[in-house]
Formats: C-alpha cells, structure tokens, sequence
C-alpha cells in the first residue's frame, strides 16, 4: 500500500467521523441566530438587515456545545426566548443545551434518554407547553422542559408515551401546527395528507386529514424537512415542507386546510436544514451556506412571486465551505485543502478545524505507520 494510498484511507475514514453540523435559529425579537458556522455562533439580525453589506456579530461563547455531532437540531422555546439544541456534543448526544437569547448564555441540560434514540428521531417542540415530542423507533417520546431557559440541575428524562400507530419504516416528518403533530409521508397515506396526533388530548387521529392546493393536486408523499412559521405570540398556524429534491416549498395551512406551492430553494440539497421565523423560511445548506425566502402569512400574491436571497451578513463571517452536493473537497475558509475528504456520510455542514487537526494526525500517524515499514 502506497503512502499516498494510506493517507487518503485515513483522512477519509477520520474526516467524515468529526464533520460539525451546524444549525438556525430564531430569538422572540426574529434575530437570526446561526449556531457553529465555521466554527462560531453568530447573531445576523432582523430580516430587514440580511442582505446588506454589513457582518453577523459574533455571539460565540464559553458553555456552547462542542458542535461535533452529524444531526443537529435547534428550536425556538418561545415562552422563553431560549434555543435548545439537540444532537450538539457527541459525547452526551441525550443533552439539550440551552442558549438563552436574552442573557445570551449556554448551559447543559442533562437528560436521561431511556429507550428514546438520540441518534434516529423527528421531534417537534410544542409551543403551549413547552414539551417536546419525538417519534423515535416507531415510538412517541415527550421531554417536559418545563419554563428552562437555564439548565436544572436535576436530569430530565424522556418519556415513552406510547406506540405511534406508523409502519415500522416510517422515517418520521414531523410539523406542528395548531397543537396538532403532522406526520407527513407516512407510508399507505395519500399524498397531500397528513396523519395528525391532537397533543391535549394525546390522541392519534384516525383518519388523516388532506391539505390540498387550490387546484386540486397534493404535495408529494416523499420525504422532507417541516419546520412551522411562528407568529408574533400564540401557537403556530402554517408550516413549511420542503421534498429532499428541493423542487419547491410548500405552506400548508392547518384553519383552512389548504397548500402554497412556493418557490424551492435555489440551493438544491438533500442535507439542507430549515427554520421558519414570522416572515420568512431560513435555509442552512450542508456547506453552511444560508439563504431565505420571505414570507407573508395569508397574501399568496406576495408569496408565490418571492425569491430565495443569500443571508449575505453570513457569508460574510463565515463563507460556505464548497457546493454543497458536491463537498468531496472542502476548501474555503475552514476546510482547508486537504485531499479527498468527503462529507457524504451524514447531515454535515461546514466542517470545523477539528477537522484540519484530524487530518494532520491522520497524516503523522500514517507517516509514522510507513516509517515502520
Ligand atoms: C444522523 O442522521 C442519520 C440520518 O437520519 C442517521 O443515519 C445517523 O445515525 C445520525 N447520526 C447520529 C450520530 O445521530
Ligand atoms: C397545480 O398547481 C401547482 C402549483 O402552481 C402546479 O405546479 C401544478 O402543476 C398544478 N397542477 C395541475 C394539475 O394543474
Ligand atoms: C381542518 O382539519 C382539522 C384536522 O383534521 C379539522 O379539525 C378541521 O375541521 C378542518 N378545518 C376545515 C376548515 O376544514
Ligand atoms: C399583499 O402585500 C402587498 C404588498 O405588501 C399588499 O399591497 C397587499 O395588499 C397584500 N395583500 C394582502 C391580501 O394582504
Ligand atoms: C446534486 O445536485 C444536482 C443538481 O442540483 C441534483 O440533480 C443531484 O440529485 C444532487 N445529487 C445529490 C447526491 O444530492
Ligand atoms: C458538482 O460537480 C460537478 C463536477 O465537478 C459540476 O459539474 C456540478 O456543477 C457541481 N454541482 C454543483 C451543485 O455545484
Ligand atoms: C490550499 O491550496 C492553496 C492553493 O493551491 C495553497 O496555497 C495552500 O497552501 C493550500 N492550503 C492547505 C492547508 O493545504
């Protein structure tokens, strides 16, 4: 085995394991909040100052998260304006840290998962109560976080609530809405509906409820991402939908039961991650490229001719490390050059230095290895 050979094994088999996944986020004042971009966590503002030519501050500090997990996911607790982040430390991957947006500080939140699967979940994080639900293995899990915007001491746990009624391949979607679950692409349900569980009553609905659009065709029975629009308090009336083909976006709106087929993203990636604030749907592309699309709630005018925008306060901090569907080579700000390193492995987004130092291990511990020979 040639040296060559050797060192390109190692820097792959190392660099897909440390690939950091970074993700979005909104605070109660709609600043876009983007968690381990290159390695920090940045503060881009209101939606009115994205596309200008200023920079995001940088709001990187002690007690964040390691951020070296592949599937990482944030959610607005909008009671009270903190962002827990799930997936973030590989080390602890049931622990949800906490990022008070008020007090602009981390902390860890211990977490007894029992059967719950921190490493193959959908969760949503219900807004009136500030639980979570996650369909974890074909089950229905809760995680009460009570009011916390600060860790407690005492671990909180998991939940099994009981058996979701879903074939056992069903790879959960899951968007809320009106305190209802939608578990979209359900196998054996009609495209266009949604199977739906009633959160206050704890009730899987049998029958699932359609979500047409005005002309009568349906939203794809595909998989995707959810993530549901806020409003300015109260629980959340729409969601987005977005096909792993990123062909378009869909609003299905759960009062009138109804879909906007909206423009898709203009960066086309299967990897991509969404979060909805008021007025727009935020995507985080897997070479930690954001971008967005506005949005008015109920002028489908307006919305049908809106167009996707690069977060250009972002990339100005941090730029995307490669294309996305195409990273078998990052290079860029943090990547560094270093050949032959893929991220195809997992949800990965910018790979963070960790990945340069292990790629430099990799290469003294196969010089050494050659060196023996
Ligand atoms: C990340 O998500 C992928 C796809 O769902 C899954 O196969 C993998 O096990 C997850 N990894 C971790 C560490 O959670
Ligand atoms: C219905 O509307 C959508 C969105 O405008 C369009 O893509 C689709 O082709 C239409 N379908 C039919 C059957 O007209
Ligand atoms: C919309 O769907 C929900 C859930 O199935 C149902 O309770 C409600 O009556 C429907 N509303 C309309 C306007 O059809
Ligand atoms: C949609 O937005 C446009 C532009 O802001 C406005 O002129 C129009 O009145 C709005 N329509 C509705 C139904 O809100
Ligand atoms: C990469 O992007 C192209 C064009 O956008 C798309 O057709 C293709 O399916 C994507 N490949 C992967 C692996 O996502
Ligand atoms: C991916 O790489 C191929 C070959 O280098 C290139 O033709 C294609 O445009 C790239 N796709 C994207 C989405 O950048
Ligand atoms: C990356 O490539 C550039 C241009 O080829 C080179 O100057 C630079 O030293 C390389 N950086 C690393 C870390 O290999």
């Amino acid at each position: 085995m040639s040296l060559l050979t050797l060192v390109s094994l190692l820097l792959f088999s190392t660099s897909a394991t440390v690939l950091a996944s970074p993700c979005v986020a909104f605070d109660i004042n709609w600043n876009l909040l983007a968690f381990d971009l290159d390695g920090k966590d940045y503060n881009a503002g209101t939606q009115d100052t994205w596309t200008g030519s200023g920079k995001a501050t940088d709001i990187t500090t002690s007690g964040r998260p390691p951020f070296d997990g592949s599937n990482t996911t944030c959610y607005l607790s909008q009671y009270t304006n903190a962002i827990y982040v799930m997936g973030a430390d590989s080390q602890e991957p049931a622990s949800v840290y906490i990022y008070d947006a008020g007090a602009k500080s981390w902390s860890t939140q211990a977490v007894t998962a029992g059967s719950f699967d921190p490493s193959s979940f959908d969760a949503i994080l219900d807004h009136d109560t500030n639980v979570f639900y996650a369909l974890s293995n074909g089950n229905l899990f809760s995680l009460d976080m009570g009011l916390l915007k600060a860790a407690n001491s005492t671990p909180l746990a998991w939940v099994n609530a009981e058996q979701a009624p879903y074939p056992a391949n069903y790879q959960p979607v899951m968007a809320l809405a009106q305190n209802h679950i939608h578990f979209l692409d359900v196998p054996g349900v009609a495209a266009g509906s949604a199977d739906i569980f009633v959160i206050h009553y704890s009730y899987f609905q049998p029958v699932p409820q359609p979500f047409p659009l005005p002309n009568g065709s349906a939203i794809p029975a595909t998989y995707g991402q959810a993530t549901s629009f806020f409003q300015e308090s109260g629980v959340q009336q729409e969601f987005a939908f977005i096909p792993q083909d990123s062909s378009a976006v869909y609003v299905v709106n759960v009062e009138t039961n109804t879909t906007q087929m909206l423009a898709g993203p203009t960066t086309k990636d299967p990897k991509a991650t969404y979060f909805a604030g008021i007025t727009s749907l935020v995507q985080l592309d897997s070479a930690g490229g954001v971008s967005f699309l506005p949005y008015q709630e109920g002028n489908v005018s307006v919305n049908s001719a809106a167009s996707w925008s690069t977060v250009s306060l972002l990339a100005a901090v941090a730029p995307p490390s490669s294309s996305p569907n195409n990273s078998t080579s990052p290079s860029g700000s943090s990547g560094g050059n270093s050949t032959g390193s893929g991220s195809s492995g997992n949800t990965g987004g910018a790979p963070s230095s960790s990945t340069v130092h292990w790629s430099l291990l990799a290469i003294l511990a196969a010089a050494a290895i050659v060196a023996s020979l």
